[in-house]
């Protein structure tokens, strides 16, 4: 559940925060182009874009599992063991990495045991969500019936080609019970009862969960604990936990979006009992939702809210720029981490981020927090995603919420009918990101400037990342002017461009979305850039996405 306060940055001084112009810049080149110019600088490598940049998050939460992801394998609809199977053939186009289950909040109210053994034999459980279900909600949203457990998640992951993130009680079980979900995951065939357990109903082979996650938003839902005291569970939780040969990477519970002072205590207490204490944490979840379309009127976590659809061009910035912060909350997250940590051991894991508007677009009107995703959505899913590819040395995870039926979601899904939003398409079109060296690019384009409630307001005017492999170069960049098209000059410091081939994601009309009737309303298409003397030129339509292969000499 979300906190009802929360603190606003002023965007426009920490958009980019951290970031410094490179000596070999030249604004001057920006200039001379007439719109915008990015320069790449091929010997300014800042990291490996880890894969898991692109992870997805799934939670026991109205329509996701039940209907979005598990039909049954009774359903009509078609599936795979039980799998929507519509959903496992788009995902393996978009090279999914880790995917978070089971929550979220319901993490925190999950036994891992009632999700094994045979099932027909599991209880049925009131689901951590129920009480903001409707009536008219399938009782499976509200009693869940644990059909979709550890073995049907794993054979999800398998299916997709991802890798599982478990997430962990730490609210409402004892630690021995996360102990023994791990020596059920990965205790060698043959070797435990539990190892005997998940044999005999068909998994002898260990499933070698690398990820977990010890609670989730321990500041609130997972527990309500200060940062002092959730440190002392974490540490009591990860203590000896023993790995059956695995790599554990175990992610502690970190901030919601500026909160430094959870940051700060939970670090001053870890490191009490001695530096190598870090050695315990992979990594330090930070969440951010970007909500608050009340133009600066209320903090309200209800009434702050905007509509998914019905919106005007200075929600559309709004909406960015609350997302935008994303950059500065890594940055100062970070800086506080180093206090504690400075070869910075531990690193950020940004397991939940997405927009969050208030209910009434969903497209299967019972499923609680779904919501319709448009080009804004897919803008500023593109921005986020780039922002993390500038900091690859910072963020090792990133999960967006939530992967169908829900929030931010790739896809939208009732019965026999599916559909792959807008947002979707960033997913697939980002892919290629996936395991680049991250170069600096260095984006100079005119501010946009609009009328926020009579007073000035501005945004800037285009950002992206670039990333390169052998001899590929791969930048991705959004246009977020609504009505006005941009051209970008790509200038490649130590390297020649050769040819470029474009995949753009726009729509004329911002609101633009896509339904169950409508599947391809909004959809990437593919066009060319032009190579002039090594340098590549292409028009951003207004309000887009683009990803630019450049092949180079
Ligand atoms: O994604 C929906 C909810 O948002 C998650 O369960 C929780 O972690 C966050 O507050």
């Amino acid at each position: 559940m979300r906190p009802s306060r929360r603190k606003f940055l002023k965007a426009a001084t920490t958009a980019s925060a951290g970031f410094a112009f490179s000596r070999k810049f030249s604004p001057l080149a920006a200039a001379q182009s007439g719109g915008a110019t990015v320069e790449i600088l091929l010997d300014e490598p800042v990291g490996i874009v880890s894969p898991n940049i692109y992870s997805h998050f799934i939670e026991n939460l109205s329509g996701v599992i039940y209907d979005g992801i598990w039909v049954g394998d009774e359903s009509k609809v078609p599936n795979v063991k039980g799998i929507r199977k519509e959903l496992v053939d788009e995902m393996r186009k978009i090279n999914p990495a880790l995917v978070r289950f089971p929550g979220g909040c319901f993490a925190d109210s999950y036994d891992w045991r009632d999700g094994v053994g045979p099932i027909e034999r599991r209880p049925r459980r009131t689901n951590f969500w129920a009480s903001g279900e409707k009536p008219s909600t399938p009782a499976a949203h509200r009693y869940d019936p644990n059909r979709f457990g550890t073995n049907e998640f794993m054979q999800f992951c398998n299916l997709i080609g991802g890798k599982p993130y478990l997430a962990a009680n730490l609210r409402s079980l004892p630690a021995e019970q996360f102990y023994q979900w791990v020596e059920y995951c990965n205790s060698p065939a043959g070797s435990t009862t539990l190892a005997d357990e998940r044999a005999a109903t068909g998994f002898a082979q260990p499933f070698n969960v690398q990820y977990w996650g010890v609670g989730n938003e321990s500041w609130g839902c997972g527990g309500n604990f200060t940062a002092q005291e959730y440190a002392v569970e974490f540490r009591r939780f990860t203590t000896w936990v023993p790995s059956y040969g695995s790599e554990l990477s175990f992610v502690a519970s970190g901030p919601n979006e500026d909160s430094w002072e959870w940051t700060r205590g939970f670090f001053e207490e870890i490191v009490r009992k001695g530096k190598h204490q870090l050695r315990n944490i992979f990594g330090w979840a930070l969440h951010h939702y970007a909500w608050n379309l009340s133009r600066g009127k209320t903090r309200d976590w209800i009434k702050g809210k905007g509509d998914a659809l019905q919106f005007d061009a200075v929600d559309w910035y709004e909406l960015l720029r609350d997302g935008d912060l994303m950059e500065s909350y890594i940055n100062g997250h970070w800086q506080i981490m180093g206090e504690f940590d400075a070869d910075h051991h531990v690193k950020l894991v940004v397991d939940e981020w997405g927009p969050w508007y208030r209910p009434g677009s969903e497209l299967t009107p019972e499923n609680q927090l779904e919501q319709t995703p448009t080009q804004r959505d897919a803008v500023f899913s593109a921005m986020t995603l780039d922002t993390f590819n500038r900091h690859p040395e910072k963020v090792a995870v990133s999960c967006c919420a939530q992967l169908i039926n829900c929030l931010n979601s790739l896809y939208l899904a009732h019965e026999d009918r599916f559909c792959v939003t807008p947002v979707g398409h960033v997913f697939a079109m980002y892919a290629p990101h996936q395991g680049g060296e991250s170069v600096r690019a260095a984006f100079s384009a005119p501010e946009i400037h609009y009328e926020r409630d009579g007073k000035a307001a501005s945004f800037w005017g285009m950002k992206g990342s670039a990333s390169l492999r052998d001899k590929k170069l791969f930048l991705t960049a959004v246009n977020p002017d609504v009505s006005r098209p941009l051209e970008l000059q790509i200038v490649i410091r130590g390297g020649k461009a050769k040819s470029a081939q474009a995949r753009v994601l726009a729509a004329s009309d911002i609101h633009a979305h896509n339904t169950f009737a409508q599947r391809n309303e909004v959809a990437p298409r593919s066009a060319s850039a032009q190579v002039r003397q090594e340098a590549v030129y292409f028009m951003f339509p207004p309000g887009s996405v683009t990803a630019l292969a450049i092949e180079l000499a």
